[in-house]
């Protein structure tokens, strides 16, 4: 078994990202900047947009974070949007998810200016993303294909299995593993809520991808032996721990690594792979450069 070791090669990244940087400053251009907008007090959103603003110190973006208040309305929002959308300042910027219950996500979403819309989650990007086009791919569906990549795991024919069809990774991750090139030309199987007899599915898998955010729900017994398992899951258990809680993944990892071939640990799978992504999508928003 290998781990796909995400701590690592995110650092490789901000690495790549820092010189790239340090170049941009040597010629006395600008460099990148990032925005975040935040709205209410979620725990997990918080730590998650520090960390996003804390990484954009480390490679030297400048980032500006938006908070406002979980009263916020949905005009409110939208009006900061297009104020962001306006800033020639800012080259990209993200509206953490979830928005509260008064405010309607997709409408969010769709007032973003595609060209700073560094997550991917605008329709035109989107589709462009669908139609094999350059654009933004969304950050952590882009940093599972960096880790596949650099760890030289095939996915050309293989049988991909992504389970769970959420916005941010399952469907992008299901349409990025069948399209053209490599990572790619998987063939794919999405399973969701409705799925029957997953075991029977998850069985067959090459390559199993589980973004459901149910804490060791994939047991050993629902993966083939030499699969490539990446565990996307995120939940925060409640523990004895100073902080109070700790970070589990959807992948029973005690018992699947003995039969994975490459795992992705958590943490320091997945996660910081995210927001090695953000970055990467930043700086090609800040060159215009898609890929
Ligand atoms: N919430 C969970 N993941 C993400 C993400 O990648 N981007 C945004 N904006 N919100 C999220």
């Amino acid at each position: 078994m290998q781990l796909l070791d995400g701590k690592k090669v995110s650092d490789d990244i901000k690495n790549e990202i820092t010189a790239e940087v340090q170049k941009m400053k040597e010629k006395g251009e600008k460099v990148p900047h990032l925005a975040a907008v935040i709205v209410g007090n979620d725990g997990a959103s918080l730590t998650y947009v520090g960390s996003k603003v804390k990484a954009c110190e480390r490679v030297g973006f400048e980032s500006t974070l938006v908070k406002m208040p979980s009263t916020t309305s949905e005009t409110e929002l939208l009006k900061k949007i297009q104020q962001l959308n306006e800033d020639d300042t800012i080259d990209g910027f993200i509206v953490q998810l979830p928005l509260p219950d008064q405010i309607d996500t997709q409408k969010v979403l769709m007032a973003i200016d595609p060209r700073k819309d560094v997550d991917g989650f605008h329709p035109e990007n989107f589709g462009k993303m669908a139609l094999d086009m350059s654009t933004f791919i969304p950050a952590t569906p882009f940093g599972i294909l960096e880790l596949l990549e650099r760890y030289g795991v095939e996915t050309k024919g293989k049988h991909t299995v992504v389970i769970g069809r959420s916005h941010i990774v399952g469907r992008p991750m299901s349409i990025l593993m069948g399209r053209k090139g490599f990572p790619g030309n998987s063939t794919v199987t999405l399973t969701h809520s409705y799925t029957k007899n997953i075991a029977q599915i998850t069985t067959q898998a090459d390559i199993i991808i589980t973004a459901l955010g149910v804490p060791n729900y994939l047991k050993a017994e629902m993966v083939k032996d030499d699969a490539v398992v990446i565990d996307v899951g995120i939940t925060r258990v409640n523990d004895d721990s100073e902080k109070g809680y700790r970070i589990t993944g959807d992948v029973d990892f005690e018992f699947v690594s003995k039969k994975a071939s490459f795992i992705t640990p958590v943490p320091g799978g997945v996660g910081p792979m995210t927001i090695a992504m953000l970055l990467k999508n930043t700086l090609l928003a800040r060159e215009q450069k898609l890929l």
